[in-house]
Parts: C-alpha cells; structure tokens; sequence
C-alpha cells in the first residue's frame, strides 16, 4: 500500500527519518510530505508514531484532470461503496495548484457530489457530509491538471495531540514543535531547556520523546477507526506496544521557563493532560536570571518575532540581551533560536553555526544554531 505523510516546509527530512525508524518501506522525501509504502498496520502505527507529521494519506487514485467533468467522471467512477456506507459521514478536502480547476471549495464541491451520487445510485441513500468530524476524510490534491484522491487516515490534523487546555498567544504547532527539537539533536541524557516555553510546546514535545510515549496515545481517535475495513486486533496490538513502549522521564532532564506566569501556568495544565507534568520542571523567570541546570545541555527558544506579538525597537534590544546571557549564562551549551525575523536575529550578535529554514505556517522563519564553548 502507498501512504503519503504531510508536514510543514522544511520539516521533510526529520519526518522521513521518523518513517525509516518505524520501518515502513520505500520512503522518499517529496515537497512538504514524505511517500511511503507499507501495510495497513504500519498505516496505523504511523498515525499513532509520527511527531512530525501533518497527516497520512493514503492515495487511491490518480487521474488527469483537465476540468469540472473529468473530476465528477473520474472520481464517481472509483469503488466508494467499498469505503462508504449510507450511514457514515464524509467530508473532502482540496488543494489545488496550476490547473484549470482553480477553486480548491468548488473542487471539493464536485468531489463530495460524485461521492455521495456515486452511494445513492447504488443503495438508494447517500451518507451526509460532517466537516469537522467525518467518518472518512477524503483528500483532493490537484497540480497541473493532474488528481490525486487519497483517504485521510487520521481524519484529523495529527498535530491535535490534545493536549493543550488553553493555547497563549503565539503556540507553535505542535508538529513544528517535535520538528524542531529533533532537529537540535538533542541527545535525551543531557538538560534540555525552553526559558521563553509560552503554553510549553517545545518541553512537551522534547519530554513525550524522551520517555518514548507515542504522540497517538494521547487521543487515540482516529477516522480508520470508523472505516469499513478497520482491523481492530492490530490496532490494540499497536496500542498495547506503544503502551509498553514507554519509559519515565528522568527528573531534571526537561525544564520550561517563562518570564510569564500566566504563560508557565498554562504550561503546567497541558503537561499535565499530556500525563506527564510531574517530571518537567517548571520555573517562572526572566531569561536573563536563569541559571543553566549543568555544565552543558539544549537549549532552545522562540523569542517573540514581532509578527503576531511584541514590538520591533523593543525586540532589537531583547534580542541583543539573549545573545549577551547565552555568552555569560550558558557558556558550554548548544542553543539554538527559531526566529521569523531575519533582522532580529542578526541582533543576538553571535554566529550562528546552522541556518535552517522552516516554514511556521506562512511565515519563512530561521533555525539558528549557536555553540556557546
Ligand atoms: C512566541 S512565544 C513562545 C511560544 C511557545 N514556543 C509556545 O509554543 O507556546 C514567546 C514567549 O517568550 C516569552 N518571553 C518574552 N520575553 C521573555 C523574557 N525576557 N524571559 C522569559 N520569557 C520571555 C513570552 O512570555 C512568550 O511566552
């Protein structure tokens, strides 16, 4: 079987290493998501494993598309009644680039009518359509005129591990989270420390991958849980690996500071409902009075970037003052700062080692790496 994993610009890489390492087969990186092959059961274990991806496709037809007819023919011609029954819901999503069809609701639209006409001519009834909590999911990508219709295996954003109560201002997204701490290498034995943690996403992710807990569990429900062909034996054999899979997380490896209480607090609660707040260490503080926890360690932050929270004049000098603690706090420290502004950056004043680029949803924002010896 052909799964296609979604994930943000930039991120691709980190998500074909996470597939390599759950050993699914043929992975190939491609723009924005990564192509994989394998079973349903590595379909499932994907959806319950993956901390870097969107969502998993898996595509069941191809087919040129050059207008509104060719998408009703060929999408009303595919076995939806071995997918679909009158009584489950659906809903469609589309995304379209450089074809005729240039209206990604309108292509939805259609999509949506050839299914359900494509149900009612053969059972008399059609299923209904529910948005935002469909039995089955249907994805429609079409580039150059060319369709590509896959069922969403998830159903959901994956990114929704469920375990944020109340998001501050700017929260990354979760996903964009795992991304990053995974691409700071972050060896899991030495500290690792977020000071500007906001609602905590980046020591929550860093803490669910120290103590192997698979994102999934966290709201194990799934749309292939409601397909037709839902294998329920594999999916609790999955369900009771990962369960096992799991191992504390050490005392004093993860830390989340924030110089707003507000910020730390809300932190806190979602540590909590993710089952893990125990064991990362909390603390409200500015940054400039943190103390390093060891000698040595990770650290990373998203200063305020101006775009959505904060002020550009203010900032320049914020960001001159994190380059300044990271020379005189947190001498023998890899850090690294996730920035969307490429001018603020400048201002931390230090060389960066690594440049990454990544996309938080539109904005084109900067991994930099800093050795601090
Ligand atoms: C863009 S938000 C971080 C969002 C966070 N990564 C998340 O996913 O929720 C920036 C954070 O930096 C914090 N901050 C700003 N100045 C700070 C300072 N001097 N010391 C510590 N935290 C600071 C803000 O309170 C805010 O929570």
């Amino acid at each position: 079987m052909k799964f296609f994993a979604t994930t943000t610009k930039g991120l691709e890489e980190v998500l074909a290493d996470e597939l390599t390492r759950l050993g699914v087969r043929e992975v190939v990186t491609a723009n924005g998501g990564v192509n994989f092959s394998g079973s349903l059961k590595d379909g499932y274990r994907a959806c319950l494993w993956l901390r870097t991806a969107n969502r998993v496709l898996r595509p069941i037809a191809s087919f040129p598309c050059p207008s509104q007819e060719a998408l009703y023919e060929g999408v009303y011609a595919l076995n939806w009644n071995e997918l679909l029954t009158p009584s489950m819901t659906l809903a469609v999503n589309a995304k379209l680039r450089d074809s005729e069809i240039t209206h990604s609701h309108f292509a939805a639209l259609k999509t949506k009518d050839a299914i359900v006409d494509k149900i009612r001519d053969n059972c008399g009834e059609r299923p209904n359509v529910d948005p935002k909590d469909p039995d089955l999911r249907v994805n429609l990508h079409l580039a150059r005129n060319h369709c590509t219709i896959s069922l969403d295996l998830a159903g959901t954003g994956l990114h929704r591990r469920g375990y944020r109560r109340d998001p501050t201002i700017a929260p990354l997204k979760e996903t964009l989270a795992a991304g990053l701490v995974a691409l700071t290498g972050w060896d899991q034995s030495t500290p690792f420390v977020d000071p500007m943690c906001g609602s905590g996403s980046l020591p929550l992710e860093a803490a669910l991958l120290a103590s192997n807990y698979a994102p999934g569990l966290l709201s194990p429900n799934f749309g292939f849980q409601r397909w037709t062909d839902f294998d329920v034996s594999t999916w609790n054999e999955l369900l009771e690996e990962a369960e096992t899979a799991q191992r504390e997380l050490p005392a004093n490896l993860v830390f989340g500071s924030d110089r707003d209480k507000r910020a730390v607090d809300m932190a806190r609660r979602n540590a909590e409902s993710a089952g893990i707040g125990a064991r990362v260490r909390w603390s409200y503080n500015d940054f400039a009075k943190l103390e390093a926890p060891a000698d040595h360690g990770t650290l990373i932050c998203n200063p305020p970037y101006g775009e959505r929270i904060g002020d550009e004049v203010e900032l320049e000098a914020f960001y001159r003052k994190i380059g300044d603690t990271f020379k005189q706090n947190w001498k023998g420290w890899t850090a690294w700062v996730f920035t969307g502004n490429l001018a603020l950056a400048k201002r931390v004043g230090l060389k960066a080692s690594r440049r990454i680029v990544l996309f938080n949803g539109p904005i084109e924002c900067r991994l930099l790496k800093y050795d601090l010896y």
